[in-house]
């Protein structure tokens, strides 16, 4: 609920002799929100399309201050999170609002790893896929396929069943991931481990055989944590405004998961890790990066700098940061630091952070720049980078849903400008 108002605004229009106060309330951090909600009452409706300046609802979760570059999760900064904390810690945080101490973590820890295995009737559903289906494809109807399952936890008014449907949803999603990659290349679903830790576990499922035994390397599952903590959560995205909104009309959580997967998969939003790697091997070599800089900059060119720009961020993505240290370490610790990839890259940001178009218009490299190169050095196929994306985002998602689904909601229903025809006879064929 918002708090008190602490002010109002006054709005007066031409002609009409009372103004209409709408009260202004001022959240723990960022920018005050004017209530409109009564203009619809006073014959006026607000008008935003992409909602660049709305605020959709009031949540405790996450926290942006794009000027500054900074991401709070439950308050605790995104850089002391990635340095201290663990991706299961922090989906703990989102859900439950608190850090766990040592019991409730480790039995936090010991429900996710009783869940990570999918009923096995889940992998008929891929069979319907052609094997070079897109994985994000195959993620969207798998996941939304879990909504025919769990008959037991479907009353999303009853916290115990919204609890169980997180933890199903954290724990499952990185088995049904795997699951997407081994279908594409014809290999079996290797079946979850619950010896292993969490992005352990999702490296073994991804890489592993039958045939033999296969160790993941300590380095390559602390990056893969990293990416999966880096991509958590981020207040009121496109994809997560999907899910609430998808939430709003009491649906299925699994299906409003599913609505949000599919938000996530265009190149404006999750799809920019994909892309990013695209147009660096479109750019091939820094010699090339002159004439593509060029076609970003102009509108007609219909491309733009993937993994730059960022509806709030007019400031460094903090999490960019985070992922280019990260990006660094890794390649180093695997020999490969001269990856021309992360050279292109690296040169690509800096002549794009000095060029006046990127500069004037605040465009800085998003949380997408740096990931599908480590992603990459990892041995995940591009085609997959989305895919992870969607399950490191699933905390976020089922966090937010959930705490819009505890609070008193409304179904999400927003008008319109109407542009059209005014009223009209309708014209029967032999008069056309
Ligand atoms: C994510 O919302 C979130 O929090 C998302 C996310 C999350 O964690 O959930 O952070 C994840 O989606 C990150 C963003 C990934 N997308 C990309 O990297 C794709 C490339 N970037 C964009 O297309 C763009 O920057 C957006 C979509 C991210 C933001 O677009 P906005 O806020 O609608 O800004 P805009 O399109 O109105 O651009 C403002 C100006 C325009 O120029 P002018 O009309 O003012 O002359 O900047 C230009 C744009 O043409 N511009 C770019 C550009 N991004 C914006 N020009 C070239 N390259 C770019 N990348």
């Amino acid at each position: 609920m918002p708090p008190k108002p602490t002010k109002y605004a006054h709005l007066s229009i031409d002609g009409e002799a009372d103004a209409i106060d709408l009260p202004i309330y001022q959240g723990s951090e960022g920018t005050p929100v004017i209530d409109v909600a009564k203009l619809g009452a006073n014959g006026y409706f607000t008008y935003d399309p992409g909602f660049v300046s709305t605020a959709s609802c009031d949540s405790d979760i996450t926290y942006i201050d794009g000027d500054q570059g900074i991401l709070l999760h439950r308050g605790y900064p995104i850089e002391e999170l990635a340095e201290g904390s663990n991706y299961l810690e922090l989906c703990y945080l989102l859900l439950n609002g608190e850090l766990p101490n040592q019991a409730q973590n480790d039995e936090f820890v010991r429900i996710i790893k009783k869940h990570t295995m999918v009923h096995e009737q889940l992998a008929f559903f891929f069979r319907g896929f052609r094997r070079d289906a897109h994985p994000m494809a195959i993620m969207c109807g798998v996941v939304g396929a879990l909504s025919a399952f769990y008959h037991d936890s479907l009353d999303i008014e009853n916290p115990e069943h919204r609890r169980i449907t997180a933890h199903r949803l954290i724990a499952k999603i990185p088995t049904i991931a795997a699951m997407c990659y081994k279908y594409s290349q014809g290999q079996p679903f290797i079946y979850p481990r619950n010896d292993l830790d969490y992005a352990a576990n999702f490296l073994h499922m991804m890489f592993a055989t039958p045939c033999e035994n296969y160790e993941v390397s300590p380095t390559l599952a602390r990056a893969m944590d990293r990416i999966f903590l880096l991509h958590a959560d981020h207040e009121q995205n496109a994809s997560t405004s999907t899910v609430r909104l998808a939430g709003s009309t009491g649906a299925n959580p699994f299906a409003c998961i599913a609505a949000g997967i599919a938000a996530l998969w265009g190149p404006a939003h999750g799809g920019a890790n994909e892309a990013v790697l695209t147009m660096l091997r479109d750019i091939g070599d820094e010699k090339h990066i002159g004439e593509f800089v060029k076609k970003f900059k102009d509108k007609d060119s219909g491309v733009r700098l993937m993994g730059f720009g960022h509806r709030v961020y007019k400031n460094y993505d903090p999490r960019a940061k985070v992922m280019q240290q990260t990006c660094k370490e890794v390649l180093e610790e695997l020999g490969v630091e001269n990856d021309p990839l992360l050279r292109l890259a690296q040169k690509l940001e800096k002549i794009a952070l000095e060029d006046d178009y990127f500069v004037q218009r605040k465009l800085y490299p998003n949380v997408d720049f740096y990931s599908g190169i480590i992603l990459k050095a990892i041995g995940i196929p591009v085609e997959m980078f989305t895919v992870i994306f969607a399950t490191g985002r699933t905390p976020g998602w089922i966090s937010q849903w959930n705490e819009m689904i505890s609070q008193s909601y409304k179904i999400g229903r927003p008008r319109q400008l109407y542009q059209g025809h005014s009223q009209r006879r309708y014209v029967p064929m032999d008069k056309r």
